[in-house]
Formats: C-alpha cells, sequence, structure tokens
C-alpha cells in the first residue's frame, strides 16, 4: 500500500537493522528464458505465475525479474522503449499484477530491474531526439555531441562500447546531412541518458513511483555505476584483460563518479515514503569491495552485488580473503553483504569453477574454447560453492537454473546467438547466450517443458534431459534437493541473520567457520579432511569413512 498523497513524510524502515532485504535469498528469473505460457519459445510472466509454487517449495524469499518492459530486444529487455508497460512478449501489465499478487499470497517478494544508463533507440524521447536539431531540449536529455575533425567526421572521444567496437554512432540530421553523435556504453541501440539533466531526473522518479505504486519490493539498478560521466568526456583506452564491465580499473572516466551518488540519495528518500522496506540493489562492476560498499552507505542503495566474491577462483586463500573483507567492509556502512555466483551476464558456476582458463566477464565459453571442464567436476564445485554461499550471513543470490547444476550450454551454434557482443566484436567473444538457455522442466516434453509447443528461442543441449526438474524432484541426491535442504536449514536457522567465527585447526585449503549452532567446512585442499564432531545438516556430496571428500562442503550442527 502507498501513502496518501498528502503524507509524503519519509517513513522510518519498518524493521530497522532486520529488514527482510538483509537477509533475503533471491532468486533471479530471467523471464525469457524461465517458462513460456504463451508457445512462441521466449519465457513470459504467465509462465512465472504458473511456476510459483515450484518457486515457493524451493524456499527463496524474493524473486529479481531481468527487464519485460517494452523493449525491441536488441539486448535482451536491457534495451527499454517504456518503462511504465509491459513488453507483448512477456504478457501485459494485468499479467504483471497477478504475477505479483500470486507471489504476494506466498509470502514472496518482487523486485523487478530498472536501466536507468540507457534506453532503447526506439524510445520516444530517442526518436524525438533524433527529429530535433542539436542544441534541442530533446537531444539534452542524450549524450549528443558534435564530432572532431574538420567536419565532425570523427566521434568525438575514443570511448569503447561494453560490447566491443567504438561508443558513438553518428545519425544523419532532417536535412539528411551528416550529423552529431551519440554516446552508447552498450550497443548503438542503447543510447545513455544526460543525467545531468533534471528533465530526466524527474522522469526517473516517476517511473519508480509507477512500480512502486503497483506494490514492487524493489528495484535492481542496472549500470548503477555508469550513469554519470567525468566533465569534459576525456579520451580513456580500458585494459583489455579487465572485463567488459570495466572490472579492475581504478579510475574510468565513465564508471563510478561521484556525483552518480547523489542520484541514489534522492532515490532513496522516494523509496522511503513507501511502506515495506522496499529496497534498491546496485549492479555496480567496480575494483574492489571498498569501492561498491561506497553505493551502499546509510542513506544510498540498500545493497550492492558483490561481484568481487563472483569472481573469486575455487581457492580456500581467496575465499577467506573475499569473505572477510566483504563482510568487514559492508559492515561498516551498516549494509549486509550480498553473496552471488552465478547471472544472466557470466558464465555459469558449475562450468566456471573447473574451467582451466580464465575467461573474462562478458565473453562467454564457445565451441573454440581452451580449457573446458568436465561436467561432474564443474557441478561437484559448483554444489560445494553454493553450500558455502548459503551458509554465509547476509543475503543471497540464485541464478535460474544453478538450482538444476545447470552448466553453461557451451556448444550453441554460431547461427543460434543473439548476444549483441558477438556481433559487435564479429564473433571474437561469445558473448553471455550460454548461460541464458530455456532452463528444462520436464524431461519427456518438448522443450523439456520450457514450451509446450517445443519452440525455443535458443536450442538447448540433449544433455539438459537428466537435469530436467521433473527428474530432480524426488531425487534427495539431486542438486535440485540440495539447494532445498540448503535454503530450508538456512531459513530454520536463520543463518543470513547471523555471524561468522573463523575455525583454527584446519588445513590451508580449507574454508572453515562458525555461524551460530553450525559449524561450515568447505574442502577445497584436493583430498580428504577429517568430519568435525557433530550432526551432518546438509552434504554437497556423499562423506566417505575418512571424512569430507575434495569439493565438499559440509554443514555439522552441534549435538
Ligand atoms: C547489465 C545487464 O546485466 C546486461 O545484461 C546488459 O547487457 C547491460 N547491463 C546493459 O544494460
Amino acid at each position: 500500500m502507498t501513502l496518501s498523497e498528502a503524507d509524503t513524510r519519509a517513513q522510518a524502515p519498518q524493521t530497522p537493522g532486520s529488514e527482510w532485504w538483509r537477509t533475503a535469498a533471491i532468486y533471479q528469473i530471467y523471464p525469457r528464458s524461465f517458462a513460456d505460457h504463451s508457445g512462441d519459445g521466449v519465457g513470459d510472466l504467465p509462465g512465472v505465475t504458473a511456476h510459483l509454487d515450484d518457486l515457493r517449495d524451493l524456499g527463496v524469499d524474493a524473486l529479481w525479474l531481468s527487464p519485460f518492459q517494452r523493449s525491441p530486444q536488441n539486448d535482451a529487455g536491457y534495451d527499454v522503449a517504456d518503462y511504465c508497460d509491459v513488453d507483448p512478449l512477456f504478457g501485459t501489465l494485468a499479467d504483471f499484477d497477478g504475477m505479483l499478487a500470486g507471489a504476494h499470497a506466498r509470502g514472496i517478494r518482487i523486485i523487478v530491474d530498472l536501466v536507468p544508463n540507457h534506453s532503447s533507440d526506439q524510445h520516444a524521447w530517442f526518436q524525438e531526439a533524433l527529429r530535433a536539431a542539436p542544441g534541442s531540449r530533446e537531444r539534452a536529455r542524450y549524450m549528443f555531441r558534435d564530432g572532431k575533425g574538420e567536419n565532425g567526421e570523427e566521434p568525438p572521444n575514443n570511448w569503447e562500447s561494453v560490447f566491443g567496437g567504438p561508443a558513438w554512432s553518428r545519425v544523419t540530421e532532417a536535412d539528411g546531412t551528416p550529423g552529431q553523435w551519440y554516446l552508447h556504453l552498450f550497443d548503438a541501440s542503447q543510447p545513455d541518458f544526460d543525467w545531468s539533466n533534471e528533465e530526466v531526473r524527474e522522469e526517473f522518479r516517476r517511473i519508480l513511483r509507477f512500480w512502486l505504486d503497483r506494490g514492487v519490493d524493489g528495484f535492481r539498478v542496472d549500470v548503477a555505476h555508469g550513469l554519470v560521466k567525468q566533465a569534459g568526456l576525456p579520451d580513456y583506452t580500458p585494459d583489455p584483460d579487465a572485463g567488459s564491465m570495466g572490472g579492475d580499473e581504478a579510475s574510468v572516466p565513465y564508471w563510478g563518479q561521484p556525483a552518480v551518488h547523489e542520484i541514489y540519495r534522492d532515490w532513496h528518500m522516494l523509496l522511503a515514503e513507501y511502506d515495506g522496506d522496499r529496497a534498491l540493489c546496485a549492479e555496480a562492476w567496480l575494483p574492489s569491495v571498498a569501492q561498491t560498499a561506497l553505493w551502499v552507505r546509510p542513506d544510498e542503495m540498500h545493497q550492492a552485488f558483490n561481484f568481487e566474491y563472483l569472481e573469486t577462483p575455487w581457492d580456500a586463500a581467496h575465499l577467506r580473503a573475499v569473505i572477510a573483507e566483504s563482510i568487514a567492509t559492508y559492515s561498516g556502512v551498516g549494509a549486509p553483504t550480498t553473496w552471488v555466483l552465478s547471472n544472466h551476464d557470466v558464465v555459469r558456476h558449475a562450468t566456471r569453477l573447473s574451467m582451466t582458463v580464465e575467461v573474462p566477464q562478458g565473453y562467454g565459453v564457445g565451441p573454440q574454447t581452451p580449457g573446458k571442464p568436465d561436467y561432474a567436476t564443474g557441478v561437484r564445485r559448483a554444489r560445494a560453492a553454493t553450500s558455502l554461499m548459503l551458509a554465509l550471513p547476509g543475503s543471497a543470490y540464485i541464478y535460474q537454473g544453478e538450482e538444476l547444476g545447470l552448466p553453461e550450454a557451451t556448444e550453441l551454434p554460431d547461427d543460434a546467438r543473439q548476444d549483441p557482443t558477438w556481433f559487435r566484436t564479429h564473433g571474437e567473444r561469445y558473448g553471455r547466450d550460454g548461460c541464458r538457455v530455456p532452463i528444462p522442466w520436464r524431461a519427456d516434453a518438448p522443450a523439456f517443458g520450457f514450451s509446450e509447443t517445443g519452440a525455443s528461442w535458443l536450442p538447448q543441449p540433449d544433455q539438459w534431459a537428466a537435469l530436467a526438474r521433473d527428474v530432480q524432484t524426488n531425487d534427495p541426491d539431486s542438486t535440485l534437493s540440495l539447494y532445498r535442504s540448503l535454503l530450508a536449514e538456512r531459513r530454520a536457522r536463520g543463518l543470513g541473520a547471523g555471524g561468522l567465527e573463523w575455525l583454527e585447526g584446519y588445513p590451508d585449503g580449507v574454508v572453515a567457520f562458525r555461524n551460530g549452532d553450525l559449524t561450515v567446512v568447505a574442502n577445497v585442499t584436493g583430498g580428504t579432511v577429517p568430519l568435525p564432531a557433530g550432526s551432518v545438516v546438509v552434504a554437497s556430496s556423499p562423506l566417505t569413512d575418512d571424512g569430507i571428500p575434495a569439493d565438499t562442503t559440509v554443514w555439522v550442527a552441534a549435538d
């Protein structure tokens, strides 16, 4: 429920210190690949509604839905043409309301994706800007600039798009002559807004209210580190190994500019006018935990994705270091730590954690990538890694399909690929399609139950029949059963609200800690390590007579 218009005083948090987002297990739905109700091969909102009982049974507290708003789908919906409507591909606003009500009725909260750095080039504002003259109010909503060179034939600076190629495109003016350039940090069909323009700020306040009034519980904010660009737009050449979202670099003129924080302070106050502890989560790829923590200071966002954790190799010393640093740094600003291992932009962790070569974020894994692991090793490590993650205090994100142990689809044919990264790099980077393949529900059904018609916007690997949800549902050793147990125990024992006490006396290759009455031991040594005294609550792989085998995490409760 929203406050009456007369009463716009900021509300104090309903449950200070124990707001739901501090501890929630949040499941990411990538709508186009979750469940297809209409039969056109693309998942949709009625498909989500149809599976809400499955999500309740899995034991998650909230869902984050990647974009379903109106979009030409050049970047799978991260190119929004109308922020306040549902794309017909995914259903209608009434379908959204039905899905939200169904989720709330089951005690599941809903977070929607907000894409404020750029719109689609089909957005009414950008179409107006194309028709308007240089210097006009319409152009001032985006980053239009004159080109360099005698006739403005060179782009205004040397910035590169995250997806490869130049970050500027030149328009043809209304009179048919070559004209100004506009900035697009992503695809040419994703023009960047100019956030120094108050009209842009006001429009996004309206968009936030539109969804808050409908009852959403929060927003995942896309490219939350990119909205403000350094004055003067100075040239910048990225480190080629840094990963496409900017990863390790200290100072980039389009990432992490100090003035971006004002925007989130403003949004924080806006959300606080609503009841229910509504939340903002930053998607901000920054060089360190310390920098990311700036996004979750008390008057800014509530959560930020801990990509430092996601990018940590399967190595005990690195894991201990990132866990300790994350907890110390985020609690230093009064924010919960989030934990995440997979999403729609990275190689699924059932593949990534046992690759023998490093793959920069956004590059993907394909038929020619060296160092691909065997599935058994990958899924074993993924189960151990998730069992470690879900024992940590804070909030955890799960990406659809990881509860089935899905690996990356590494053998997609070239002609099936759809990620703009693949096209803009002329096939040099495979991109992210391999983690976006529609998930399998029923082994013997067309498209493994994703769509009754058998249609699927990306082809599903044949081997996924063995990973379908119906095959795993009643198998106590399945990855799905493991996730259900982990989530149920996590909730029952209050692990998200717990603490972490490191345990000494284990070999170097072990991550061992206590959270409440639970002892958690992740064995990353390659050999077997002894099982601590107590009752085994969950083990990510079968234990042996000697103890905890390699690549296994165990939760043990004090007797
Ligand atoms: C981050 C999103 O997660 C990704 O999928 C998208 O391509 C870019 N932002 C651009 O919106």
